[in-house]
């Protein structure tokens, strides 16, 4: 019996999660697998009934379950309250209690969807990068931080960028071990150039490089040229590896190549424990409306499959119906382009279904 914890969370985070629920079921009794899902509230939904993001319990179910499947959190209800008890302070506790430092982010661009890149057609043929991001450690978590006053009646905010060696290695490792499965390179990205913390972060990946995957091709970018030559040669991107901040922002980048963020499914891996969880965030504006995609929630339900219970061939068959939908030519409304056709949430989820079924 495999447990998973839901967590739908906030806004289209609750559709787009029922979808990808109603879809991994059906897939489970297609193929015998036994799932035990439970659900609890997270993030602003959280927040309303008990006053926190988060609660002690939920921690307690998340590190009990083989696997979390999350929606998204937050909204602009709650984007007032004090850092500590927001939605997206939930998320951070949840990464970090769970100890998923490594962040899974593939961008790929499917060739129905070439046409829907803000880049030109051309240069985004057969992109297929894999951002693997430190996820619990770096300028996110270190002290000091904070806002102090100053005697001179200003202020001053700091955070602090701060990475040991084991942490460097760690997710190194899940890079390399990747990339080893795929085109058998990885970038790393750091400011080696001006931060010490960083000098530590190129010696250390280079260092596990020659000394466990010698097979594997390293390249080291600064991360400004990295942002850069991400939008000029993203083909010749396999593995990015790059820390906290600069994997959040370089992932938001990648995934801007494939035309939809609505597309884009993660994986949080840990010591054994894992969360799965679209990159798009909870989209206030059009909750409740069933027109979100919940594509990117599928494929995170595809990525558990794969990287929790090793079921690959479940998660092709996943992948494989999604591809399908998309050359038949539906889509939902932030992929949508003339001659297509438009279909919602749900319909989504069922057409996808339909092609699981048939195959
Ligand atoms: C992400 C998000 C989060 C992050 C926010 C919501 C805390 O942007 O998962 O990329 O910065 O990690
Ligand atoms: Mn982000």
């Amino acid at each position: 019996m495999l447990k998973i914890l839901i967590l739908p969370g906030d806004g289209i985070g609750v559709e787009v999660t029922n979808v990808s629920l109603y879809v991994l079921k059906a897939l489970g009794e297609k193929l015998n697998i036994k799932f035990e899902f439970e659900s609890a509230l997270f993030g602003g939904s959280s927040i309303d009934a008990y006053g926190v993001p988060v609660t002690v319990e939920v921690l307690k179910k998340a590190k009990s379950s083989d696997a979390v499947l999350l929606g998204a959190v937050g909204g602009p209800k709650w984007d007032n309250l004090d850092y500590e008890i927001r939605p997206e302070k939930g998320l951070l506790t949840l990464r970090k209690e769970l100890e998923a430092f490594a962040n899974l982010r593939p961008a790929v661009v499917y060739p129905s969807l070439q046409s829907a890149s803000t880049l030109k057609s051309e240069i985004v043929e057969g992109v297929d990068i894999m951002v693997v991001r430190e996820l619990t450690g770096g300028i996110y978590f270190g002290t000091p931080r904070g806002i102090t006053k100053l005697s001179n009646g200003e202020e001053r905010g700091v955070n602090t960028l701060s990475y040991t060696t084991t942490e460097i290695e760690r997710v190194s490792r899940v890079a390399f071990q990747i990339a080893r499965k795929r085109r058998k390179k990885v970038t790393s990205v750091d400011k080696a150039n001006v931060l010490d913390v960083m000098e530590l972060w190129r010696r250390t990946v280079t260092r596990i490089g020659k000394e466990e995957f010698p097979d594997v091709e390293l390249e080291h970018l600064y991360v400004d040229n990295a942002a850069m030559q991400l939008i000029r040669r993203p083909r010749s991107f396999d593995v990015i590896l790059a820390d906290n901040m600069f994997g959040d922002i370089l992932s938001d980048e990648a995934a801007q190549l494939t035309g939809s963020l609505g597309m884009l499914p993660s994986a949080s891996l840990g010591n054994g424990r894992a969360i799965y969880e679209p990159i798009h965030g909870s989209a206030p504006d059009i909750a409740g409306q069933d027109i979100a995609n919940p594509i990117a929630s599928i494929l995170s339900s595809a990525m558990m499959l794969k990287y929790s219970f090793n079921m690959d061939n479940a998660a092709d068959e996943i992948d494989k119906a999604v591809r399908k939908v998309l050359e038949k030519g539906y889509r939902t409304g932030d992929i949508y382009e003339k001659g297509t056709t438009k279909v919602g949430c749900q319909e989504m989820g069922r057409l996808i279904l339909e092609e699981i079924r048939k195959q």
